[in-house]
């Protein structure tokens, strides 16, 4: 694999690529290195390759120039990526597709970045190692040299191997232990000592899932996950940010279309689902908020079929599900009765489909330390007093888009997931 590096600071790369694995497979002739210098191709007498913004701003800006003549030295079909906040993300997959690539072209900016005309004249892959601003492109540069190289065949030595890594199975990877094997008394799992393979091969792949179900649950919803592994995170406690999550669906007061105060009436649909949302994500519970009495009754009497009557034997899982359900007169009777078991008043999340102020990585957030009530219009939306007395607003969903009329069950669906879904 040859790579070819485009840099106003090729000394950059001396010591990384001189020592380790690098350094052998280079000697071994399985990695190469060139570097090309855009100060050897300005065509300015003091080898200049940055210049001004237009339109002004800090910094300079690497010109386009220099760059090209620099790209045209590279041989054709060189595939070439650029080192930049913007791009795809470096992933193990990603490096196990350049892996395959004979000659690579990694050009680093520098300053502000470089002249977007560059990428018109060029099919340049912009690649970001990561959501953050680094001085220039070589640091990035040296991560997709080590990700890349560690894949060729024989990079690594016999005895390690890059298939067992994180991400390599879409999974973080499991823990290591060397000796002692105890260390102020802190012991080596048993199972890594008892030289049973099977048993720890079981115990490294549940505690892969387990780290990555607790530190990059994203990344599970890609991972390929035979049966046992499903059973095996079924049976994990994931649910404390949703023991969290309360909901509420608000029936008085709401508005009409025209603005006016009005009560709506509850629906089953509405009933039914939301409750079994709040039974899937293990939410802390799910208040159904009318003060109108028969309408009370009516909800407990639907309750009560599934819980009691007929429904309980036709179909126990719904009971189960509509057991979430508390019916209350008013949302303060919600946040009363979430205080008194929590001993703590939540924090109270309204939400509407035409405004919002709170991500929800924000609300997300606060589901970490603090109970949360989520807050349900009806009809067409909570009262201005509801909004006004809450800790915050829950962004619309498809805030950008001009339609945007979800039925407050679907609505909560959604939510609940971006709040509290992980395995995908
Ligand atoms: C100071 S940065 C320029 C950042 C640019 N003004 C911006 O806000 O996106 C200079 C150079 O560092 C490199 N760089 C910075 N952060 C990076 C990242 N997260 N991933 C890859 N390259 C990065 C790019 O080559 C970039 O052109």
């Amino acid at each position: 694999m040859r790579f070819s590096v485009i840099t106003i600071f090729p000394e950059f790369f001396d010591s990384p690529l001189s020592c380790g694995l690098l350094s052998k497979a280079r000697e071994k002739g399985l990695v190469d290195f060139s570097f090309i210098n855009p100060r050897d191709h300005s065509a300015d007498k003091h080898h200049n390759v940055d210049d001004r913004p237009y339109g002004g701003g800090p910094g300079m800006v690497m010109a386009v120039d220099p760059l090209r003549r620099a790209l045209d030295t590279l041989a054709p079909g060189t595939r070439v990526l650029m080192l930049s906040p913007k791009g795809r993300p470096l992933t193990q997959a990603l490096a196990r597709d350049l892996a395959g690539a004979g000659e690579l072209a990694l050009l680093c900016g520098r300053y502000e970045g470089i002249d977007a005309r560059l990428e018109e004249l060029y099919a340049i892959e912009p690649v970001s190692v990561g959501d953050f601003v680094l001085n220039g492109g070589e640091t990035g540069a040296l991560c997709l040299i080590e990700a890349v190289s560690r894949l060729i065949p024989d990079f690594m030595g016999k005895d390690e191997s890059a298939d067992e890594e994180s991400f390599s199975s879409g999974l973080l990877e499991y823990p290591h232990y060397t000796r002692p094997e105890e260390y102020e008394g802190l012991k080596v799992p048993e199972v890594l000592a008892s030289g049973h393979h099977g048993r720890i091969a079981a115990w490294r792949r549940e505690q892969s899932l387990e780290t990555t179900l607790a530190l990059r649950p994203d990344i599970l919803a890609t991972a390929t996950l035979s049966d046992e592994d499903i059973s095996h995170l079924k049976g994990l406690d994931r649910t404390r940010a949703g023991r969290n999550l309360f909901v509420a669906l608000v029936h008085y007061p709401v508005e009409n279309k025209s603005g006016q105060t009005i009560t709506t009436s509850l629906t089953n649909l509405d009933l039914h689902d939301i409750a079994r949302v709040s039974c899937t994500y293990g939410l802390g519970g799910y208040f159904v908020c009318t003060p109108v009495a028969d309408q009370q009754e009516l909800a407990r009497t639907l309750i009560g079929h599934w819980r009691e009557g007929y429904g309980l034997k036709a179909n126990p899982d719904r009971g189960t599900a509509l057991g979430r359900v508390r019916v209350v007169g008013f949302l303060e009777d919600a946040i009363a009765e979430i205080t008194d078991r929590t001993g703590r008043r939540p924090k109270v999340v309204t939400s509407s489909a035409k405004a919002g102020n709170m991500t929800y990585a924000q609300v997300a957030g606060w589901l970490e330390e603090d109970a949360v009530l989520l807050v349900l219009g009806t009809g067409h939306g909570l009262r201005r007093e509801v909004l006004a007395g809450a800790d915050g607003m829950l962004r619309a969903i498809r805030f950008m888009d001009r339609y945007n009329h979800l039925s407050v069950r679907s609505a909560a669906s959604i939510m609940v997931d971006r709040l509290l879904g992980d395995v995908g």
